[in-house]
C-alpha cells in the first residue's frame, strides 16, 4: 500500500469548515472527519471547535473519547501524516 502524503500543520488549518472539508490532527495523523460531523454523538458544533486542529486539547477535556472504539472509528478517516 502506497505511504500516507505528509501534511503541515498550517495545511491542515486551511480545513477548518465543511466547504473546505473538516480536517483534525491526533498525534501525528491527519484525518479529514467532513462525513462524521453529522454522525458525532457530541454534536456538530462541538466536533466544529477542533476543526483544522489537534483534538488532543479537546478530548483531555472529553475523556470519553479515550477509548479504544473511538480511536478505531477515527483510524477510518485518516488521510495523511505531519
Ligand atoms: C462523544 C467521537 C470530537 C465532545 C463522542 C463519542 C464518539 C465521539 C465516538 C461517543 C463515545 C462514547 O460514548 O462511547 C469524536 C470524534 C471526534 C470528536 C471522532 C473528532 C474527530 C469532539 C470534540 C468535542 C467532543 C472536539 C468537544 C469540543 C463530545 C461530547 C460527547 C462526545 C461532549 C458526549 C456526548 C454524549 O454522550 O452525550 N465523540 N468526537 N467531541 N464527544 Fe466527541
Amino acid at each position: 500500500s502506497l505511504p500516507f502524503p505528509v501534511y503541515t500543520r498550517q495545511e491542515v488549518a486551511r480545513h477548518h469548515d465543511e466547504a473546505s472539508r473538516v480536517w483534525v490532527t491526533y498525534g501525528s495523523d491527519v484525518f479529514d472527519v467532513t462525513d462524521f460531523i453529522e454522525l458525532h454523538p457530541g454534536g456538530k458544533s462541538k466536533i466544529l471547535l477542533a476543526a483544522g486542529g489537534a483534538l488532543e486539547p479537546f478530548w483531555a477535556l472529553y475523556a470519553m473519547h479515550n477509548q479504544e472504539h473511538v480511536l478505531e472509528l477515527l483510524r477510518g478517516y485518516k488521510v495523511g501524516v505531519l
